[in-house]
């Protein structure tokens, strides 16, 4: 049993706290590789955020947990080399399918751990989330659970809607299962084709696609339920449409990629959404990035030279997203 205290993590507790009070939101990272870790841990400790690191079941099958955890430990000592006198740093399990992989994660130093049973029925989905809740605060591990289920592209803007959270649910399920946040479904989805180009309508001046509106209404109804409560936002990536671009450019071949506008996220950070998911504009930044070495430098062959500019590209999203969209700069200093 180690504990994530003695790696220099925290928990989410008192980050979400401020956070929900300042109106902002933590950026919550995804990571996979050592670039990666490096680009988030750069742009957190140059603008001085609370950052969330997250590790995905996928991110487990490629990197390994235990490999993953030990780098998130070295990003606590490397964030204090580049003068981030007290960096707070939480090591979060995306997505935890069961109360096994949350234990292990918990056991192993994770300061935090999401257990997602939103596609169980609703009684199932509480009972999972107590146990795992349970568990994780005999260590002062917080716990985010999940409540709705997020919508997949293929979807019909109609059927999306039937699965967004229900705001006359959360206070019990809160209640019940004693969950420290609450990822909801308003309108969000994961990877980098979150509507299909039906469900958007035409910017005339662009002729960039234009997907339809969060559904604010929802999150502000369950704002009111649970005053104060952290709220997390999952599949937040805005897909930026230069790094897709680029990605054409070179080789590429991303037809009619759409993600969430950043003013809807900036929007969302004001209220009662405080950890705000991003993994896809990291890929499409890190590809961007390389495919341009590639195509440019045919003769390179030396990895460093192509990671190099894919952690550069990274780290100017992840400051960008920081300081002009989820506002968390200078929240850790
Ligand atoms: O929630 C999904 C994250 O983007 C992680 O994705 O399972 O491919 O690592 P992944
Ligand atoms: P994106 O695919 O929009 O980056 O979402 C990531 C996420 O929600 C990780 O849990
Ligand atoms: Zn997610």
């Amino acid at each position: 049993m180690v504990s994530y205290k003695e790696l220099g993590l925290v928990n989410t507790r008192e980050m979400f706290a401020k956070a929900v009070k300042g109106g902002y939101a933590i950026p919550a990272f995804n990571f996979n590789n050592m670039e990666q870790l490096q680009a988030i841990i750069m742009a957190a400790a140059e603008t001085k955020s609370p950052v969330i690191l997250q590790v995905s079941k996928g991110a487990r099958n490629y990197a390994n947990q235990t490999l993953l955890r030990y780098m998130a430990e070295g990003a606590v000592a490397y964030a204090k080399e580049l003068g981030w006198e007290k960096p707070e740093i939480v090591l979060h399990l995306d997505h935890g399918d069961s109360f096994e992989l949350c234990k292990s994660c918990v056991d192993m130093g994770f300061s935090s751990v999401m257990i997602d049973a939103s596609s169980l029925p609703y009684e199932e989905n509480i009972a999972l989330t107590k146990k795992v809740v349970d568990y994780a605060h005999q260590y002062d591990v917080t716990v985010e659970a999940e409540l709705g289920v997020l919508a997949g592209v293929e979807d019909e803007v109609a059927a999306e809607e039937s699965h967004y959270t229900k705001p006359e649910e959360v206070i019990d399920f809160a209640t019940r299962s004693g969950c420290d946040s609450l990822a909801i479904s308003i309108g969000t989805s994961h990877g980098a084709y979150k509507f299909t180009p039906e469900q958007c309508t035409v910017d005339p001046a662009t002729g960039r696609l234009v997907p339809p509106p969060l559904a604010f209404d929802v999150l502000h109804e369950i704002e009111q339920k649970l005053p104060g409560f952290p709220i997390v936002l999952h599949g937040s990536s805005s897909v930026p449409q230069d790094e897709v671009d680029t990605i054409n450019q070179f080789g590429g071949a991303l037809k009619a990629a759409v993600g969430i506008p950043e003013e809807q996220l900036r929007e969302a950070s004001k209220s009662a959404v405080c950890k705000i998911n991003i993994d896809s504009d990291s890929r499409l930044a890190m590809t961007a990035a390389i495919r341009k070495v590639f195509a440019e430098k045919p003769a390179e062959f030396d990895p460093r030279k192509y990671l190099g500019p894919a952690r550069d590209n990274m780290k100017k999203l992840y400051i960008h997203k920081i300081v002009n969209v989820l506002g968390s700069d200078g929240k850790a200093c």
